[in-house]
């Protein structure tokens, strides 16, 4: 198999397509200059092939996001011959209009984490490439027309701001993420976004809201339940709501994202280095 789609999950999303019905053709764990991927999951659905692999785990929550291996992954999608990456998020709210359940397609990043590696390129002078557009405007058109009809609010906007976790954010940080433009808080979009752009593939992301952010709406602090009695039972369930509708979204998506022409700027971001000599034919050559 050879996808050249993948969707880079959070926990498990492989048990999510098997109880729709979909057998993974095969597992892999790709060793990579960067240490050994997350396990990819190859599925095949009406013709089209696609790579899965969960960020956080296989079975549970494993891996909180400053110890992920985004370069790993991503890495090891890109020798499969993957080109179109979907990430699947599930930030806190920033804002009372984007409520828990609501999917929102983000159109930029604000970075505010102190995380890990954040570029492929060490040692060389590469790499000052445009941010904006941040994601694949092909997939990210692709995905809001594909969300069309979906049965949860969709959002086609949203400024994502990336803290490094695993802990959630005082009430403070929450209300200087608000002042500085941000609509979402989560741990995982930076750096694997940035990375994905110097590996030239397409990246787009749909996020799912968990939770409004700390003092945006008054909860009272529960030990002993998730996020702290940060998020409602009835928040709870519409986040469910949506975890349970992972694989069906998922399979309305593909198509329409594995039908893009990558005339977007994507599979060019580096082509400036290209035309100087510095990049050689084989992307394997580019990063260290
Ligand atoms: N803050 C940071 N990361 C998150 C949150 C949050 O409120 N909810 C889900 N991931």
């Amino acid at each position: 198999m050879k996808p050249e789609i993948a969707v880079i999950a959070r926990v498990g999303a492989h048990k999510a397509f098997e109880a729709a019905g979909l057998e993974p053709e095969k597992t892999e764990v790709y060793p990579t200059p960067y240490g050994d991927s997350r396990p990819v999951h190859f599925f095949r659905r009406e013709g089209l092939e696609f790579a899965v692999l969960s960020r956080h785990g296989e079975a549970g929550y494993d891996l909180s996001a400053p110890f992920l291996n985004p370069r790993a992954n991503l890495y090891a999608l890109k020798s499969l011959g993957v080109a179109k990456v979907l990430a699947w998020v599930a930030p806190g709210s920033l804002r009372r209009e984007m409520a828990p359940g609501d999917l929102v397609v983000p159109r930029d990043v604000l970075d505010e984490g102190k995380g890990g590696p954040q570029t492929f390129f060490k040692g060389v002078g590469w790499g000052f490439i445009r941010h904006n557009p941040l994601f694949c405007p092909e997939l990210r058109e692709a995905l809001l027309k594909a969300l069309a009809g979906a049965p949860f609010t969709v959002h086609g906007h949203g400024v994502y701001v990336a803290t490094t976790g695993p802990r959630l954010e005082t009430a403070a940080e929450i209300r200087k993420f608000r002042l500085l433009g941000g609509d979402l808080v989560g741990q995982t979009l930076a750096p694997e976004v940035f990375l994905a752009r110097e590996l030239e593939l397409c990246y787009t992301a749909l996020t799912y809201v968990v939770n409004y952010g700390e003092g945006l709406v008054d909860r009272p602090y529960q030990p002993g339940v998730l996020f702290e009695g940060l998020a409602t039972p009835d928040e709870i369930q519409k986040v469910a709501a949506v975890e349970a509708a992972f694989p069906e979204l998922i399979l309305r998506i593909l198509p329409a994202l594995a039908a893009t022409a990558r005339q977007c700027p994507c599979p060019r971001l580096l082509e400036r280095y290209r035309l100087r000599g510095d990049l050689g034919p084989d992307w394997r050559s580019w990063v260290k």
